[in-house]
């Protein structure tokens, strides 16, 4: 067998025994193009297809489908001339094929081809809990997620599934808001406020919840845009304030959002939830800076003389710590994955429900252990200075 046998052998048996999660293209010849994903996908009726969906630096998102018998060679083919690597992820294991320089091809498999994969439906937007909204598509148009005939802009897929994995892990933790009320909600550095308008949208149309929402964010012209969405919408129970977060007090709000908000704002966003004692909370983290002019811990020097894997402590220390700190003030604390790494790197969400039951004495273990994991990294993040220090 030559290499492209050999590889279209390994696509075959990848997509045959279902155990392909994806093939994903990197390093291409062509430099207008980024990558390419390779992914299956089931028809309505139960066929299944493999999509090919090739990102490029103009951030389009070019799509291909392919039928199951002619991808082996497709992709096969597309490995061998377009691309210098490519990775056939697999439920166990994968398949890394890497063309060098002087066009020397290497393969090394490591696919077990005994467990079955999911096949993604490819009508899920149909599935989305966003798509059930009444009117959901008139805010998607406004703010240019969709077109004028529903079908969501290229470009915008990617924001599509952010809002939507947002609001599935939303659904997941309703029944801790209360039943009984009108709802307090705010949304903290809603830039364009996608988000804001989505949840607005699942808690007014899907939950039928009377709301008081607020979406803040410093930008004057884009909360100006979505003051004037949000008045074409007839949402009166939705305002945009033009302001620094650290300014916002409407009381006490059952439910927290947050999606990307920069560096400390993720910080003033938690703080104003714990101080407040926000039932839910819901945060994206951004950027983080501040932990990587304060960290200053020898035995982790090893790590951090690399500025890449600097960088990857101090988000993931900047993260453990924000959720111990909620831990401490009674929260009930997950770190999730919000969406696929593909999408974007900064793809963590933290959600904390406050848990009415949780002892002082738990409460004082976990700031012991914020206190002596600040204490070891040599430092004292923003959040733990914002923090009502009595509770
Ligand atoms: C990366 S954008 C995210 C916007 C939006 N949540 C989204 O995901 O599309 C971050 C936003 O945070 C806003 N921002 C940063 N610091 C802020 C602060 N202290 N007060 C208000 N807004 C802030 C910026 O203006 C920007 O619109």
């Amino acid at each position: 067998m030559n290499e492209k046998e050999t590889i279209i052998s390994t696509f075959t048996r990848a997509i045959d025994s279902s155990c392909l999660k994806k093939a994903v293209f990197s390093k291409p010849q062509d430099k207008s193009i980024v990558r390419s994903v390779a992914r299956i996908f089931a028809k309505k009726g139960g066929e299944s297809f493999v999509q090919l969906e090739t990102f490029t630096s103009d951030n389009k998102a070019l799509h291909k489908n392919l039928s199951i018998t002619e991808a082996p060679e497709y992709l096969a083919e597309l490995a061998l001339s377009q691309y210098s690597q490519t990775n056939i992820v697999a439920m166990s294991g994968e398949c890394e094929i890497k063309i060098s320089k002087k066009g020397k091809i290497f393969i090394s498999d490591k696919i077990v081809y005994s467990d079955k994969a999911e096949i993604s439906d490819h009508n899920r937007t149909k599935n989305y809990i966003l798509a059930s909204a009444p009117g959901h598509e008139k805010f998607l148009e406004l703010l240019g997620i969709c077109s004028s005939d529903g079908k969501i802009i290229d470009k915008k897929q990617s924001k599509f599934r952010q809002i939507n994995r947002f609001i599935e892990l939303l659904d997941d933790v309703y029944d801790h808001l209360p039943s009984d009320k009108e709802l307090l909600v705010c949304d903290l550095c809603c830039g364009k406020s996608y988000l804001t308008f989505a949840v607005y949208y699942y808690l007014t149309e899907i939950k039928k919840r009377s709301i008081k929402m607020y979406g803040v964010d410093l930008k004057r012209d884009v909360i100006e845009y979505c003051s004037s969405v949000a008045q074409k919408l007839g949402c009166t129970d939705l305002t945009f304030i033009c302001d620094d977060i650290s300014n916002f007090d409407r009381g006490t709000p059952d439910l927290v959002i947050s999606l990307h908000a920069c560096d400390i704002a993720t910080d003033i966003v938690l703080g104003y939830a714990i101080n407040h004692g926000a039932r839910v909370v819901l945060s994206t983290p951004c950027c983080h800076h501040e932990m990587m002019k304060q960290l200053d811990c020898d035995p982790l020097s090893f790590i951090s003389r690399y500025s890449m894997l600097k960088q990857k402590l101090c988000d993931a220390a900047t993260d453990s710590l924000r959720c111990l700190m909620l831990s401490a003030h009674g929260y009930s604390v997950e770190a999730l994955e919000l969406i696929d790494p593909d999408d974007t790197p900064k793809n963590l969400l933290i959600r904390a429900i406050l848990d009415p039951k949780m002892t002082d004495d738990r409460k004082a273990k976990h700031i012991n252990e914020y206190k002596s994991a600040a204490s070891f990294l040599g430092v004292d993040p923003f959040l733990a200075n914002i923090v009502n220090k009595e509770k």
